[in-house]
């Protein structure tokens, strides 16, 4: 019997009802298996616990976090009560920069039975290699206060191991696939990182000559994920540019309620986190009505994580007959709650075969 020691944070929102839903999914894969087991401990780590202990985790949060063989994260936010850059940098941002989760893995495709924006859907299935450790997300930089002349300053920082790491991933994860990498830049504007991230670019691609690439600036890049999407296979990107293409993708997909993502600590050290891509939705939050498909379909990237990528693939085809039998929540269309759509999976997962 295999056992996965996970730890649940549900965070803020949305993610205290789809972590719960998702668990559920991946306590009847258990059930389905036979020999793979999760073992659950939740942590209330929120904006609530914040203000209740001044802390959006204890301080040896990570200590306690090491332990677990990864953790699963639902998600964090909730400006009423903390401001955003407090709560993020506290817990979210903390475990991907201290557990050196340096990959954030994207995949973004549409499944049947779920309506997106383009004409073409089938044409759009991409995977984005988001660098997740630096970049334009720094703590670096600083406030003059002078009157009418204030400035902010905010510092990006590009490193050579953390760029070519993260290119090095994409190219590896397209040469199972599609055999193709577009880079997304901005060295026509921006001065130093962006020309230092394409000639970083171009040296790593030269051990890849099997592999096919491009580079786009991103506003470019960003049109062509509407207007060709077949353009693409793996798209590596910077911090802050894979957060936006993400998000876009994942309106392409049908709802920012779908997409999933893996945050991946490559060397070992530490657990990586599964995550999907959207926020607390303070705006739908106690509805019943979030879509859990994001949360799921970033469980089945865990599966894949721990090598159960048979148990992945059921999860995603029983997910995708689900959707194709228009069990949708509001965002896709449909009527149906978060629950109802969870026990329709569940319910599959059983009788799947
Ligand atoms: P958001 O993703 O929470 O919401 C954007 C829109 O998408 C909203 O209309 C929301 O209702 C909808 N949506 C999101 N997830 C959905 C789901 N599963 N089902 C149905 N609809 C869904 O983004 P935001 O509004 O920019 O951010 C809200 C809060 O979440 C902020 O505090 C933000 O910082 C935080 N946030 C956290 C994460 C994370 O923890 N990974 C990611 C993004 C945003
Ligand atoms: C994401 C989120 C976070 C990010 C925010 C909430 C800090 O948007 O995971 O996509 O930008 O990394
Ligand atoms: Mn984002």
């Amino acid at each position: 019997m295999k056992t996965l020691k996970i730890a649940a944070i549900p965070g803020d929102g949305i993610g205290k009802e789809v972590v719960p839903a998702a668990i559920d999914v991946l306590n009847t894969i258990s059930e389905i298996h036979g020999g793979l087991k999760f073992e659950f401990t939740e942590f209330p780590w929120s904006c609530e616990y914040y203000l209740e202990h001044g802390d959006m985790m204890p301080k040896d949060g990570l200590d306690i976090l090491q332990s677990f063989d990864s953790i699963f994260l639902g998600a964090v936010g909730n400006q009423h009560l903390v401001p955003d850059h407090v709560s993020l940098w506290g817990l979210l941002i903390k475990i991907r920069r201290e557990f050196e989760q340096t990959i954030n893995i994207r995949p973004a495709k549409v499944i049947k039975g779920i309506r997106s924006p383009l004409l073409n859907p089938k044409d759009f299935d991409l995977i984005v290699v988001r660098e997740n450790s630096e970049g334009e997300y720094s703590e670096i930089g600083g406030k003059i206060y002078r009157g009418e002349d204030e400035i902010a300053i905010q510092n990006a920082v590009f490193s050579r191991k953390g760029t070519e790491r993260a290119m090095r991933y994409a190219f590896e994860l397209a040469s199972r696939r599609k055999k193709h990498v577009t880079s997304a830049t901005k060295s026509n504007g921006i001065v130093y990182s962006m020309p230092f991230w394409d000639s970083v670019f171009k040296e790593v691609s030269k051990d890849y000559p099997d592999i096919s690439t491009d580079h786009q600036h991103i506003d470019a890049l960003s049109a062509f994920f509407v207007t060709q999407p077949d353009k693409f296979d793996v798209i590596v990107a910077s911090n802050l540019f894979g957060d936006i293409l993400t998000d876009l993708g994942a309106a392409i997909m049908g709802s920012i309620g779908i997409a999933p993502a893996a945050n991946i600590n490559v060397n070992g050290k530490y657990p990586s986190m599964f995550e999907p891509v959207h926020g607390s939705a303070p705006d739908i939050f106690g509805k019943g009505i979030a879509n859990p498909m994001g949360q799921i379909w970033t469980a089945k990237m865990m599966l894949d994580h721990f090598g159960e990528e048979e148990l992945g693939t059921t999860l995603l085809d029983v997910v995708e007959s689900v959707t194709n039998d228009g069990f949708l929540t509001p965002d896709i269309g449909g009527q149906y709650t978060t629950k109802e759509v969870t026990d329709e999976i569940i319910n599959r997962l059983k009788t799947f075969k």
